[in-house]
Order: structure tokens, then C-alpha cells, then sequence
């Protein structure tokens, strides 16, 4: 099915080159502000067009495409992660969904390994004390953190950005270790010099820090239960750029405080933003969700979105069409 000169309405505010790209190629309905679109918004203007330009902050579940109506052919996600696309419900009404996998991974792994320095380092706990006029000069046993090269990290879920991790993590000495549905290619788990755990719990009990990776899917929500998060050693940090729904929030929020994790690196939440425990905790570093936030990643991001309406419009498969059951072990880079 080809689509001459489709509607496109974007649910947010893209980078302007993207969103004059769209302009140019597109009847593309801009949004005038950046606010998330309330159902009953989100629903008008989906319901008016032939491709909305979706992103996380929109739930399109069961009910959504229930009341969308029949004009909406392509969900064209501006994002890897789709686990706010009931993607089941979309295919089953002849939509197709499409995501922009591969081109934040770098930059979200960039992230990840941020946390994986900066909590066992203290980085934020040294900033803060400088700003609070806590710094007091010099001592050999203050703000002592523990030592990153040499220790094991323990990656769930080695897709894209799992596998830049890892990249990462060979380059400052850290052993690489992963959880995954199966095992990654020999090749490239060699070249990573990775070792796979089949089984996530017994993982868990050995490593220094354990980075989440993973899709959110109903198979990982809570995949970091309160039973798995105590297998972790009291000296181990958990670090999370994928998902909240993920980790037990709560749970990891009550082992911190009782000593029994050491710590975390969060850049994603439960509820959207962190439990007030996990934001007192000195020992955790919170990020606003801003993994894959830098111009040229959400600039590729909207490339690919403009790649898959064209091929789509012009009556071909979209190069980043969602197929169920295929992406999962594959990271949504958050
Ligand atoms: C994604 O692509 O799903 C990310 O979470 C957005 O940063």
C-alpha cells in the first residue's frame, strides 16, 4: 500500500532539522509545546492521520487503538524502546510500528559507564561536598570510594547497548560478564572477552556491579526482584539505564539503606521519577532519564523515523518494523 503525501502527526517537539525534514517530505503536523499530549489530545490527533510520530511519553495500548479509528497506518516510534506500544494490539489492526534501534547505543552506553564510575568513585557525593563547603582540603582517608579496574560487571540483557558496554568495560579493565536469553555470537562474545551466565541468580551472586540492559517486557518487569537484589554481594552497585519497571525500585531504595547493596546509577524509574529514599540516599546517583540525550543521537533518532515513514509511504517494509518476539534481548538503550 503506497500513501500519497501522508499526514504525520508528531506527538512532541523534534530537533528543528528533523522536524523541517518532516515538513519538507511530509504533511507534518507539528506540535506548538513539548508538553506529553493527555489521552483525549493524543486520540485527536492520532485519529486524524496516517502516521503519528510517537515517542515513550505516549501509552498506546489495547483501548488507544480501540478508539483510534481506521485512518492510523504506522506508529513510527521516535525511540527504541516500545514497551508503551501494546505492539500486539497495533499489528492485529493493520498497524505497523517502527522504532530507531542502533543509533543511540553509543551514547547510552557513554551513560552507563558514567554511573559505572561515578558511583563506586563517589563523583557526586565529591561535588556536592565542594558546593556545601564540606571540602576542607586534602586527607588520605577521606571520600575514599573502591577502585573500578579489576572488578566484575554483570550486563542483562546484551544487545546493542550491552554490547558497547561491554566495549567499554574491556577498555578500563573491568571483566565482562552477561545474562541474556542465549548466548551472543562466539565471535563477538570473544571479542568482547564476555562470559554468559545462563542463570541470572547465580550471576548476580558474584558480581561488583550489575548494569540492566534489557527490554522492559512483561517477562523483565521486576526481572531485579527484592529475592534477586538480595543475591547481590553488600559491596555490589546497580546500575540501570533501561527501564525502571525493570528493578524493584522500592526494594533496591530499602537494601541500600539497610548496607545491604552499596549502592546505584539510575537514569530511569518506576513511577517516572525516583522514590524519595533512593533520591536521599548519598550513595546513588539519579539521572533524568537523558541516556540517549545528545543532539546528534536524537538527530539520528529522527533520521531513522524519516527513513521508515518514506519506505513506508512509498509501499515498502520499513527498515525498523517491530517484529514481535525478535527484539527481545535487544536493549531499548535507554
Ligand atoms: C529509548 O529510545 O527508548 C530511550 O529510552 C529514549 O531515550
Amino acid at each position: 500500500m503506497k500513501l500519497e503525501n501522508p499526514r504525520v502527526a508528531l506527538t512532541r517537539k523534534l530537533p528543528s532539522p528533523v522536524e523541517k525534514r518532516l515538513a519538507d517530505l511530509f504533511d507534518a503536523v507539528m506540535r506548538e509545546d513539548d508538553a506529553p499530549l493527555s489521552r483525549e489530545a493524543l486520540l485527536e490527533c492520532a485519529r486524524d492521520c496516517d502516521v503519528l510520530a510517537a515517542t515513550l511519553s505516549d501509552r498506546l495500548d489495547e483501548q488507544f487503538f480501540d478508539a483510534v479509528g481506521d485512518r492510523l497506518k504506522l506508529i513510527a516510534n521516535f525511540g527504541a524502546g516500545v514497551d508503551h506500544i501494546d505492539v500486539a494490539a497495533a499489528n492485529e489492526r493493520g498497524i505497523t510500528v517502527t522504532n530507531t534501534p542502533s543509533v543511540l547505543a553509543e551514547d547510552a552506553a557513554d551513560m552507563a559507564m558514567a554511573l559505572i564510575l561515578a558511583v563506586p568513585r563517589r563523583l557526586v557525593e565529591g561535588v556536592r561536598a565542594l558546593e556545601n563547603g564540606d571540602f576542607h582540603g586534602w586527607s588520605p582517608t577521606w571520600m575514599l570510594g573502591h577502585r573500578v579496574r579489576g572488578k566484575k560487571l554483570g550486563i542483562i540483557g546484551m544487545g546493542r547497548v550491552g554490547e558497547a558496554i561491554a566495549r567499554r568495560a574491556n577498555a578500563i579493565g573491568l571483566s565482562v560478564h552477561y545474562h541474556n536469553r542465549n548466548a551472543i555470537n562466539p565471535h563477538i562474545e570473544k571479542e568482547l572477552s564476555a562470559s554468559y551466565w545462563d542463570d541470572l541468580d547465580a550471576m548476580l551472586a558474584e558480581m561488583d556491579i550489575v548494569s540492566v540492559n534489557c527490554p522492559l517486557t512483561e517477562s523483565t518487569f521486576h526481572l531485579l526482584s527484592k529475592a534477586r537484589l538480595e543475591r547481590l554481594q553488600s559491596h555490589a552497585y546497580v546500575v540501570n539505564i533501561s527501564r525502571g519497571e525493570i528493578v524493584d525500585e522500592c526494594a533496591l531504595a530499602d537494601l541500600i539503606e539497610a548496607g545491604r547493596i552499596a549502592g546505584a546509577g539510575l537514569d530511569v524509574y518506576e513511577r517516572g521519577s525516583p522514590n524519595a529514599k533512593l533520591a536521599a540516599a548519598p550513595n546513588v546517583v539519579l539521572l533524568p532519564h537523558m541516556a540517549s540525550a545528545t543532539v546528534e543521537s536524537r538527530i539520528e533518532m529522527g533520521e531513522r523515523v524519516i527513513i521508515n515513514i518514506k519506505m513506508f509511504a512509498d509501499g515498502h517494509k520499513p527498515p525498523d518494523r517491530v517484529i514481535l518476539g525478535l527484539d527481545e534481548g535487544r536493549s531499548p538503550a535507554t
